[in-house]
């Protein structure tokens, strides 16, 4: 499913690259993935498929931290 029309970045393309090179901020994505970057439409689906990653991940770490 293309996220990006202007880039034809697709949902999976945008996971993998937050995932792999632990990006964190819309920019960071911008720079990678060229996302977001053309007319801006995809922007807030781009800024809540990165905010739902990085949750992710810090929900992971929190648990990692846990004591037992
Ligand atoms: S649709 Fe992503 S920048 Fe235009």
């Amino acid at each position: 499913m293309k996220i990006c029309s202007c880039y034809e970045v697709s949902k999976s393309e945008l996971v993998k690259a937050i995932r792999k090179q632990m990006l964190e901020s819309i920019v960071d994505v911008q720079v990678v993935t060229k996302a977001s970057t053309g007319c801006g439409r995809c922007k807030p689906v781009v800024l809540e498929i990165l905010k739902r990653e990085v949750d992710k991940r810090s929900d992971k770490n929190t648990q990692l931290r846990l004591p037992f």
